[in-house]
């Protein structure tokens, strides 16, 4: 089988990779000839752990191939995965623009009849849409069949999330169509859910909406916890060994960020208005997280008094450890907010720099390594828990800053370990050591 991909963002490619890795012969689409010629040379555009040598291996295997050229990609294809962005409207609602333009082009240039699946997370309905606009071009005599397929990889763990998912979503409105699919999976031996489109559809939705309403519900029980008394890490630890609840996504902190959560439930949110549904849950977790990412700079105003002109260090950038992807992170705000307040901003992250120094260039001063950034700071922020960060020690900490004072929204350290060092530390859902 020939099978396609199109599009080598974080779905597509890690999708293509790991397929071409149990044998299947994959080309990977993309319209960004730069893209493609840094993939045939080896090298992934994205930072993700491992994903560089899977390529190498297994272009060398003459399994796996890149193309920006539409017509290599798609003649003799049998089978094609749609994974391009669909990136938030200003609304909230979900772009689909570049799943438009990928189906006009498949209609236009396949050579057989094949099957389209598409991965990228689309509003319920848009797979009979795309179906829709490729029957409407496509040659007569080719069938296309649509099966719906969503993705649930994380950035960061995205190769092992494949191989070691929890469950394939096969929705399909066409038996023969979803097993052909579930057959290029079965090398993964992973359980396999076959359902039909618009179900596939909802189930990426509501597996998303339904871990932020964990992380907000946790993050909402921290704030309760630093009022009344209680300590989040073990409330945390006890709620989470009910095994109905499962201990997992239950890590209080500053609110999640990233390429998917908050799109996600805001299309998610938006779908819900157009059919006249007020989903009230998901609002508020919408709600609770947009407070949640402004709380440490408030805590800080409370502790420090006036920012400004004060040497504040940022410590992790990216909305997660493990990539390079600052999308909605915490860090954005926090900087936004310390920059309103004339603060004199330093910024570290192992591999996130880059990224924020587009956005910010030299309203910053961007630090080789952690303890660079520390050197004679006033007030320390952690937003990011990279292994590099959690591993500092407290002591080396307070010997760097001027005031060893630290708002954590990792909770990185123990609060006794605060306690021995001396150091004001504030971080979530934890009594403040002062
Ligand atoms: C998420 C989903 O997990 C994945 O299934 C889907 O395909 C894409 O969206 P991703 O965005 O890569 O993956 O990262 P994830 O590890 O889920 O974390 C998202 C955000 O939530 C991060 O900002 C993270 O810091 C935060 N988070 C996660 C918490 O604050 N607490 C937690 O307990 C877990």
């Amino acid at each position: 089988m020939k099978i396609t991909i199109t599009g080598t963002g974080y779905v597509g490619l890690v999708t293509g990779v790991c397929l071409s890795d149990v044998d299947h012969q994959i080309t990977c689409y993309d319209i960004d000839q730069e893209k493609i010629n840094l993939l045939n040379s080896g090298k992934s555009p994205i930072y993700e752990p491992g994903l560089d040598e899977l390529i190498q291996k297994n272009i060398s295997a003459g399994r796996l191939s890149f193309t920006a050229d539409v017509k290599e990609a798609y003649s003799d294809a049998d089978c094609i995965f749609i994974a391009v962005g669909t990136p938030p409207n200003e609304d909230g609602s979900a772009n689909l623009t570049y799943i438009e333009k990928a189906a006009i082009e498949i209609a236009e240039h396949i050579t057989k009849d094949c099957i389209v699946v598409t991965k990228s997370t689309v509003p319920v309905g848009t797979n009979e849409y795309i179906g829709r606009i490729i029957a409407e071009r496509v040659p007569a005599g080719l069938t296309v069949k649509i099966v719906s397929n969503p993705e649930f990889l994380r950035e960061g763990s995205a190769i092992h999330d494949t191989f070691h998912g929890d469950r394939i979503v096969i929705g399909s409105n066409d038996q023969e169509a979803g097993k052909v699919i579930a057959d290029i999976y079965a090398p993964f031996k992973l359980p396999i859910v076959h359902t039909d489109i618009r179900s596939a559809e909802m189930i990426k939705y509501a597996s998303n909406s339904f871990l932020a309403l964990k992380i907000s519900f946790i993050n909402e029980i921290a704030n309760l916890c630093e009022k009344v008394g209680g300590n989040i890490e073990h409330v945390a630890a006890g709620v989470g060994l009910d095994k109905r609840i499962g201990s997992k996504f239950l890590q209080a902190g500053i609110g999640f960020g990233g390429s998917c959560f908050p799109k996600d439930i805001n299309a998610l949110n938006h779908l819900a208005n157009e059919y006249d549904y007020d989903f009230k849950i998901l609002k508020s977790v919408i709600d609770v997280n947009r407070l949640q990412k402004e709380r440490l700079f408030y805590k800080a105003k409370e502790a420090v008094g006036s920012l400004a002109g004060k040497k504040i260090t940022i410590l992790g950038l990216t909305f997660k450890p493990n990539t390079d992807d600052i999308r909605d992170a915490a860090s954005l705000k926090l900087i936004q907010d310390l920059l309103m307040e004339d603060a004199v901003i330093t910024v570290y992250d192992p591999v996130g720099m880059p990224n924020v120094e587009k956005l910010f260039g030299n309203k910053l001063q961007y630090a080789e390594s952690a303890e660079k950034a520390l050197e004679d700071a006033e007030a320390t922020f952690i937003l990011t828990e990279w292994d590099e960060i959690k591993n500092l020690s407290l002591e080396q900490v307070k010997r760097y800053m001027t005031k060893p004072i630290l708002f954590d929204g990792r909770n990185c350290f123990t609060l006794e370990d605060a306690e021995k060092q001396g150091i004001q530390y504030y971080s979530i859902g934890r009594k403040a050591i002062v």
